[in-house]
């Protein structure tokens, strides 16, 4: 029954999902392209980096993301937009912010305004307002340091169509290079918007009453984490332990270079805050990572999503080689929305990150397979009887060595693995098809385990890209690869001469579009 009542929400939501784009020809031709994800989110056509602005307001889930709408390269960034009512099935919207005569528009963040304290909506019908950086390309050409600004505007319908503060920008730069990607919410204890962004280096946090004055509260991290880059889009947000009543603060760093796989990265630091200044637990050279994969950065939280949810969403792709991947007429993808929650595993606390609930709503077919034990290697394609490139495998194997390929019939391959030596978890891309259009794209991409027992897994594979959740999401990795044929085989191998594994899921993944 309630499977019923989830393929008729499917079947409406695909149904509306098709009708709210403007002509289904151009679609066709425009997604038309080996690489287009069936699932996860992507610009119908052009450039796309960071989500921006995600906010959940009146029903809708709204994503804003970087965009450069004249180009497949990064160029002068203004805000994109989609809605979505449920997580999966998005509605493109026409371009919600331009760049104006104080500059480009840089990432942010945007908030329902509940109690009006802008005054630029009214008690019944409360702003959203989006809280951005303003890229003076000018000023930096000049040779100057303060060419990145905070910028606010706002909207009275819905987020259709924005107006930008007369008084803009709402924090002048103190003449710092850096200095972008404000994160703001409303802190109930202290009754203030707190606004966490950064500054190279470090974060800063800013208080105000009104969303339009600013003061600087604190600074943390100069001396925290990792260093290897410059510091991007940050986040800051309460989460209680599952199954305890300890709350903690967690802080999301993004980083680029500096990743522990090379590139860009999301580190994130676990701590108190009182209102005003954040206190780290972990020890200064601690580096904890939401997603140890090399193809997911710039990922925030949605602001006000229903039941306190901590919903995430990255850009699936590295500043390594984001604009040279081999994607036309569009480049780059949203990774799929994932809950993050709080764990204690062993007396250390840990973010845990799992693909949303949602994404079960477009498992149309699945095969379960219980108890079975592998020898040496077994291929699992024919069991499975359909096409497995856009699939959630979910499944538990005994603490071994074993391997996860997915494979076409030229021989290329992506394999997905657990090695005892080292204690951790792998996805070697080495041999997955195209990977000449950058140097540092090929090679072995590692994660510690950080879970222990048997091993379970969750895989989410959407034609150019994989998304691994390790023991229930304690350790995450995240790739692109470029095979020439789409992967049809699928192939499970111990070198420990027997696996046994407890149970394997694979689902089939409809198209959101
Ligand atoms: C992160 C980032 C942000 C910046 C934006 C510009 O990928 O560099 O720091 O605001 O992209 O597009």
């Amino acid at each position: 029954m309630k499977n019923a009542a989830l393929v008729v929400l499917l079947a409406l939501s695909l149904w509306c999902c098709r009708k709210s784009d403007p002509s289904q020809t151009t679609i066709d031709k425009l997604y038309a392209e080996k690489y287009r994800p069936r699932f996860h989110f992507t610009p119908k056509e052009k450039w796309m980096n960071d989500p921006n602005g995600m906010v959940y307001h009146q029903g809708e889930y709204h994503l804003f993301y970087q965009y450069h709408p004249e180009s497949l390269v990064w160029g002068p960034m203004h805000w994109g937009h989609a809605v979505s009512t449920d997580l999966v099935h998005w509605t493109h919207l026409p371009i919600a912010l331009y760049p104006d005569s104080l500059g480009m528009i840089f990432s942010g963040s945007a908030v329902v305004d509940k109690n009006n304290t802008t005054g630029f909506g009214t008690p019944d019908n409360p702003p959203l307002v989006a809280i951005f950086t303003y890229h003076n390309a000018a000023r930096e050409k000049e040779g100057k340091n303060d060419f990145q600004t905070q910028g606010i505007a706002y909207s009275l319908d819905k987020g259709r169509t924005w107006t930008k503060y007369e008084r803009n920008p709402v924090i002048v730069n103190p003449g710092t290079r850096d200095f972008r990607d404000p994160k703001v919410f409303w802190h109930e204890v202290s009754k203030k918007w707190v606004m966490i962004l950064v500054a190279g280096d470090h974060a800063e946090l800013y208080g105000s009453a009104d969303l339009k004055t600013w003061a600087k509260l604190s600074e943390f991290g100069k001396e925290f984490g990792a260093h290897g880059g410059v510091w991007e889009c940050p986040d800051l947000f309460p989460l209680t332990v599952e199954g305890e009543s300890t709350q903690k603060w967690v802080m999301i760093i993004n980083i680029n270079p500096g990743a522990p796989n090379g590139g860009s990265g999301t580190q994130y630091f676990l701590g108190d805050f009182d209102g005003i200044t954040f206190t780290c637990d972990s020890k200064k050279s601690k580096t904890a990572w939401i997603d140890y994969g090399p193809d997911d950065y710039a990922g925030i939280t949605w602001s006000n999503a229903p039941g306190d949810r901590k919903i995430f969403i990255g850009w699936m792709s590295n500043w390594a080689y984001a604009q040279d991947v081999p994607t036309d007429p569009w480049r780059s993808a949203c990774t799929v929305p994932r809950e993050l929650t709080l764990v204690r595993v062993n007396d250390s606390l840990h973010v845990r990150s799992l693909v949303s609930p949602e994404i079960q709503y477009l498992i149309e077919e699945s095969k379960e397979h219980e108890q079975f034990t592998v020898n040496d290697s077994l291929d699992l394609t024919a069991g499975i009887g359909f096409p497995i490139n856009t699939s959630v495998f979910e499944g538990s194997v005994e603490e071994k060595d074993f391997t996860i390929e997915f494979l076409n019939d030229l021989g290329q391959r992506i394999v997905i693995g657990y090695e005892s030596v080292g204690n951790r978890y792998f996805i070697d891309r080495k041999g997955s098809g195209r990977t000449d259009f950058s140097k540092t794209f090929a090679g072995e991409i590692f994660a510690p385990r950080i879970g222990t027992g048997d091993i379970k897994f969750t895989v989410v594979l959407d034609v150019p890209s994989v998304e691994v959740f390790f023991d229930d999401g304690l350790s995450v990795m995240t790739s692109l690869f470029f095979p020439d044929e789409v992967f049809q085989q699928v192939k499970i191998r111990t070198r420990s001469g027997t696996l046994a594994v407890d149970h394997l899921t694979v689902g089939k993944v409809s198209s959101i579009w």
